[in-house]
């Protein structure tokens, strides 16, 4: 499809509504590439486990005896139960199905089951959990449903490299796997969850809904310096006289030890497809989980990251720091909720355009991305 002069199609409207597009993307997309899932530091110790919606399946993250992150599918292999029934659980030495209380060992062994000496010639081998492929990277935990996964690098690093100008490495100045939870906040939003992204891959909206960002950095209010909406591989700059990304602008925390000079009073936003955004900031991070509920929400869970010792410090307060990002995903998702309910309008069925300021959401691969998965919709 073409779209007039210098205007490039979006994606058709029915790819954010549609209950199909939305099982092939759980196929094709979410069972297949890695998929952040939960924080290392949130399984505390061994049998603190999670339990998440990847792509089609449903899957349990847990903290073995060892110590090692491990994902199985959420499935008893006695007749199909869901073993872990809640969001979060500490399943102590063992994973006991609620059923018949098959129990699994917290590396995936079938251990017992009630009555085990009717089955004499039960393969416990062949019964236990099953596996499915796990990756930390910057204290960030990623599972992967594909049975031979690429390394969780091959997907990442290419990302990191495009937004750091073919330097991906310039991400561990901020040693993000350091850094701990300040703050938490969860969002429910009734967007398709490539609405939401295309939204963070362009700052054409900037100037009219997001005014605390643009006194903080004016660069997203001046088409000009925007240029042709690709990323600024150094960075956006703070506007002058401001000392921290807050909502008062006054820095209240130290800068990160391991940032280099040219990283002070910048701006750095990403999005690591399919599922996670990061924000870097000189004295704190963000980091964005998408949760794809359905074709028309998604929950996002959002944290602020704070250098250990700052947050364990006495009296510690991130709430100016956290309120400026904070309005700005009300305002992202508010907007990403005007767009939702047009998807299915006769006046979107081919779609909208990218006028050139949005030319990353093409450019940064994310089209080409998303249709070399799904082909054409
Ligand atoms: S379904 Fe799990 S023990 Fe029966
Ligand atoms: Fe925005």
């Amino acid at each position: 499809m073409t779209a007039g002069g210098s205007l490039a199609p979006t994606l058709p409207g029915h790819a954010y509504t549609d209950p199909a597009v939305f099982a092939a993307e759980q196929e094709r997309i979410f069972a297949r590439e890695w998929m952040y899932v939960v924080r290392a530091d949130e399984l505390t110790g061994p049998g603190r486990a999670v339990r998440r919606q990847v792509g089609p399946d449903n899957v349990i993250v847990l903290r073995d005896r060892a110590g090692t992150i491990r994902a199985f599918l959420n499935v008893c292999r006695h007749r199909g139960a869901r073993l872990c029934l809640t969001d979060s659980a500490e399943f102590g030495n063992a994973i006991r199905c609620p059923y018949h209380a098959w129990t699994y060992t917290l590396d995936g062994r079938l251990l017992t089951a009630p009555n085990w000496s009717a089955m004499a010639n039960l393969d416990r081998d062949r019964y236990g959990l099953v596996p499915v492929a796990v990756a930390e990277w910057a204290g960030l935990v990623w599972v992967n449903l594909a049975e031979d996964p690429e390394p969780l690098a091959a997907q990442l690093e290419p990302q990191l490299g495009y937004r750091f100008g073919g330097q991906p490495e310039r991400i561990e100045r901020w040693r993000l796997g350091e850094l701990v939870v300040g703050a938490r906040k969860t969002y429910d939003v009734a967007a398709n969850w490539k609405i939401i992204q295309e939204n963070f891959q362009e700052c054409y909206h900037c100037g009219t809904i997001h005014p605390e960002l643009i006194r903080a950095i004016p660069t997203f209010a001046s088409f000009d310096r925007l240029g042709d909406g690709e990323y600024h591989t150094d960075g956006y700059g703070f506007a002058d006289g401001l000392d921290a990304f807050s909502i008062t602008g006054q820095a209240r925390f130290p800068l990160l030890p391991g940032l280099a000079a040219e990283d002070e009073r910048k701006y750095f936003g990403m999005v690591l497809r399919p599922n996670c955004f990061v924000s870097l900031l000189p004295d704190h991070a963000i980091v964005h989980r998408f949760e794809p509920v359905s074709p028309e929400r998604t929950v996002v869970v959002c944290d602020w990251l704070f250098d250990r010792e700052v947050a364990q410090a006495p009296g510690f307060d991130p709430s100016d720091t956290v309120e400026i990002f904070h309005r700005i995903n009300e305002q992202d998702f508010a907007a990403s909720q005007w767009c939702q309910p047009n998807m299915t309008s006769r006046a979107y069925r081919a779609g909208g355009v990218l006028v050139p300021l949005e030319a990353q959401i093409i450019g940064g691969w994310y089209y080409d991305w998303y249709r070399s998965r799904m082909g054409a919709l």
